[in-house]
């Protein structure tokens, strides 16, 4: 029985020791979900609903403990950790608004009548990396279960805790048997069984481009549906018709939140050359400003980095000749820590502007006008997320449009809310989660002609 050690990235401590999920337990769970599709699509809309609503109580009732799991697990701080657990339950109460809400269209025709359904896939499998666990989780089995489909879900290798303990509540709230599925086990496993076992009708996978694109091939042979949430290389532009004071307040956290470990983070800072100066004047206290240190701890602001193999990496973006305009602080003694670093690379070709770091380090870019702007920020093969700073409404709107991602923010720098859609341009992925449309990727468009 192969089994994983969890690790407390803030401290280095072995938390627990978990069973991996072998290749036939993976089998055997897709088949159990497949059986439990065929009561679950049954259940009256209502009742689905009821179900799903009672299971985002039970998450609510379990806020604290999911938090400090998570702290615990990911090192997430606990103020972003009670964020998290909370959106679970309310992506779970968005998803009970479904089942009633799932209308087709009644077409006019000659001759009868022409109707349409959305049924449900059949058995979705939801793979998780280990940044946020738990939202992402949510975001793929809300929307799933809702439309009538059943779940099996893959929490990453170094973060199952609180997907499995999901797993838990949703029996606990009365979920059928077989419905909703956690199993803790290796990407290369149970991760590839959902790509290749033919009764998986869709995989929704978060996590890196180059996984991505194997996961996207290895579909491909069953035409299986997929929806893909890559990575990302966000610009943060700042003009200056800005509020360069609370723009340069802001940035440490569009891109240190979650250690930098956010495919949404903004790690490439474009500043009109007019205010650069000015800019990492005011940027290097608020950098130093941020508070790192014990994620249990209320007043902490960035936690850890996952573990030691992805902290070399995350290093390895820093050379020698990297000139590095300021870093803030970090913790001594055990833990993964980073601490937050400002780099000003000389060409566009640097390392650091062209790949994801998935860590606390942002470069800053000097530009022009608008234009040039434009231009550095869809300079990448990415395209998830971005912020925009300017006082002028109508060059927020044309940067807005003319930016190459999914998600933008103007004077701010959220990307996330559960009724709004989220997903990435180019190679940051395929598809939507969340917002209006996020039960229709979880079916398939059924049409009926009636003769009359
Ligand atoms: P990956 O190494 O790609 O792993 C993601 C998940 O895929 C893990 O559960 C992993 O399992 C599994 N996996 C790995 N190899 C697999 C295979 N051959 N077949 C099936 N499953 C496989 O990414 P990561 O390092 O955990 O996560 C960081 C990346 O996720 C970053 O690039 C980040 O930008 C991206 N991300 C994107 C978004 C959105 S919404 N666009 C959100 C968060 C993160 P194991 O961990 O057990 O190996």
């Amino acid at each position: 029985m192969m089994t994983t050690q969890v690790v407390n990235p803030a401290t280095e401590q072995v938390v627990t020791t978990l069973e991996l999920v072998s290749a036939a337990e993976t089998d055997a769970a897709i088949e159990r979900a497949q059986r439990a599709g065929a009561d679950w699509r049954a259940v009256a809309p209502g009742d689905r609903a009821r179900l799903l609503r009672r299971f985002a109580d039970v998450v609510d009732a379990n806020i604290e403990q999911l938090a400090q799991l998570e702290v615990t697990n990911a090192g997430h701080t606990i103020g972003n950790a009670r964020w998290e657990a909370g959106n679970v339950r309310d992506v779970l109460h968005f998803a009970a608004g479904i089942p009633e809400r799932l209308l087709g269209n009644q077409i006019p025709v000659a001759g009868g009548v022409d109707i349409t359904f959305h049924e449900p896939l059949g058995v979705v499998g939801v793979i998780v990396p280990w940044n946020f666990p738990m939202p992402i989780a949510a975001w793929g089995f809300g929307p799933a279960l809702a439309a009538g489909n059943t779940v099996v879900l893959k929490p990453a290798e170094l973060t199952p805790l609180t997907a499995v303990r999901l797993g838990e509540l949703a029996l606990e709230a009365g979920m059928p048997e077989g419905v909703f599925q956690v199993l803790p086990g290796k990407g290369s496993v149970v991760g590839q069984r959902f790509v290749t076992h033919p009764a998986v009708r869709k995989v929704v996978f978060t996590g890196s481009t180059e996984v991505g694109k194997e996961i996207m091939a290895g579909c491909a042979r069953h035409v299986k549906r997929v929806t893909l949430e890559l990575g990302g290389k966000s610009a943060n532009i700042v003009f200056a018709d800005a509020d360069v004071e609370r723009a340069a307040a802001t940035a440490p956290y569009g891109v240190f939140d979650n250690a930098g470990q956010d495919c949404c983070a903004r790690s490439r800072i474009l500043v009109q050359r007019s205010v650069f100066d000015r800019f990492l004047e005011l940027l290097e206290p608020a950098v130093r400003g941020v508070r790192v240190g014990d994620p249990g701890d209320e007043s902490t602001e960035m936690g850890p980095l996952i573990s030691a193999a992805h902290r070399v990496r995350v290093a390895s973006f820093i050379d020698p000749s990297t000139k590095v305009a300021f870093t803030g602080t970090q913790p001594q003694g055990p833990g993964f820590w980073y601490p937050p670093t400002v780099v000003l690379p000389d060409t566009p070709s640097d390392r650091v502007l062209t790949e994801e770091v998935f860590g606390p380090v942002v470069a800053v870019v000097p530009f022009e006008d608008e234009a040039d702007a434009l231009r550095i920020a869809n300079d990448t093969e990415y395209g998830l997320s971005g912020s925009i700073w300017t006082n002028d409404v109508g060059r927020a709107l044309r940067v807005a449009r003319g930016v190459e991602a999914g998600n933008l923010s103007v004077n701010s720098h959220s990307s996330v809310r559960y009724w709004t859609p989220f997903g990435g341009f180019k190679q940051s992925g395929l598809g939507r989660e969340l917002g209006p449309d996020a039960a229709l990727a979880f079916t398939e468009t059924k049409n009926v002609f009636i003769a009359t």
